[in-house]
């Protein structure tokens, strides 16, 4: 038996950094503020799959697909003598092995571009602009998709260890080293040179990482970004409504916010049902609890326009006796989004 060099610092690296980034994308994906960073750690995984899939054609002997991918015949085999106990000795992924590692690949291509979809999409605040019905068809198949991978990593691991205890050495100590254990007779097939490895190196970062940053840059920045899409909205009414309006103004949404009127239920302000601290939950007069108005304390807020519209209209009429202007409705976001 001797040590031959199989996974190079690449295939290393790119398999660590998928594993990290799965595990931290899982954690950073119930909470609505933890969602920027859900989206930024699945927009990393995306470049290192890409740098993957790249390198799996341009790299070394045994990270190149070619290497390790073969068709059903060459699967059922190995299933086969791995079945009776006796493996067939492949030093790179044996074909069981590799059929997972495109599975894997391909899921979490797919798991993160759904995800991208999603960011890029909200109603009037992303690029995308998707409709509500087909944002929420790719919500459903990028969960769909996600709640598949952690059953797919438990198999594959468990694939490893039973190749390791069958072909009694250990695989995941080889991902770590980059060395497994060949027979004295094997013979390394000859490497790539120097220089096209370095060239397909130098590719395969370059072509991930204009697709990162490329993507880093339109992906909205908080779930917050429907307030100001929203804004610009209630801008261009404005706009409309009143050929002198200039800007919106946080005193004006301020007033508007505490301003008492009188009401058949006596004196009334947003205050009194919004409470004084919309960032607060606050209280109808019957004491049913509403939730926060401000965006910052509920990034739900001012995420449909339809719903705000009504809401506006219901108790602007409530509490001023009509409905409020679009400059008054962009007065009071402000102020809101001030908070
Ligand atoms: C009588 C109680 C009451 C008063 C007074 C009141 N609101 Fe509300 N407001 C509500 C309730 C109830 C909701 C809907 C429940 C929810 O979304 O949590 C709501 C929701 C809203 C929303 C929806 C925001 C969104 O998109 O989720 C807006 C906008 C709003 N109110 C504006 C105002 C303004 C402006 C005033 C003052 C002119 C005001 N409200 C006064 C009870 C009140």
């Amino acid at each position: 038996m001797k040590r031959v060099k199989v996974w190079d610092p690449a295939v290393r690296l790119s398999h660590l950094a998928m594993g990290v980034l799965v595990l931290a994308a899982f954690l950073t994906s119930e909470e609505d503020d933890t969602l920027p960073l859900h989206m930024r750690l699945g927009l990393g995984l995306l470049g290192v799959v890409l740098f993957r899939v790249v390198w799996g054609f341009v790299g070394s002997t045994h990270a190149r697909f070619s290497d390790f991918v073969k068709g059903p015949k060459a699967v059922l085999t190995a299933v086969r003598s791995m079945v009776r106990g006796k493996p067939e000795h492949t030093l790179g992924h044996n074909p069981v092995g590799a059929l997972m590692v495109v599975t894997l690949l391909v899921l979490l291509a797919f798991v993160t571009m759904t995800g991208i979809v999603m960011g890029l999409g909200p109603d009037w605040s992303g690029p995308l602009a998707l409709s509500k019905s087909t944002l929420h068809l790719v919500k459903e198949v990028h969960e769909g998709a996600a709640e598949a991978l952690p059953v797919l990593i438990v198999l594959h691991v468990l694939g490893v260890i039973l190749s390791s205890v069958l072909e009694k050495q250990n695989l995941i100590g080889g991902m770590v080293t980059g060395f497994k254990r060949a027979d004295d007779a094997h013979v390394e097939p000859g490497a790539p040179s120097a220089l096209r490895l370095t060239a397909g190196f130098l590719m395969a970062v370059v072509l991930a990482a204009a697709v990162v940053l490329g993507l880093w840059r339109v992906l909205p920045s908080g779930v917050a970004d429907a307030a100001p899409a929203l804004l610009s909205t209630y801008e261009q009414q404005a706009r409309a409504e009143s050929p002198s309006f200039e800007r919106f103004d946080v005193a004006r949404g301020k007033a508007l916010y505490f301003t008492e009127h009188p009401t058949k239920n006596g004196a009334t302000s947003c205050a009194t049902c919004h409470s004084p601290d919309a960032r607060q939950e606050g209280r109808s007069p019957v004491g049913k609890r509403i939730d926060p108005l401000a965006p910052s304390a509920n990034p739900d807020r001012f995420t449909d326009a339809a719903k705000a519209m009504k809401w506006f209209d219901r108790n602007c009429t409530q509490v001023l006796g009509r409905p409020c202007t679009a400059v008054e409705r962009g007065d009071f976001l402000t102020y809101l989004s001030s908070l």
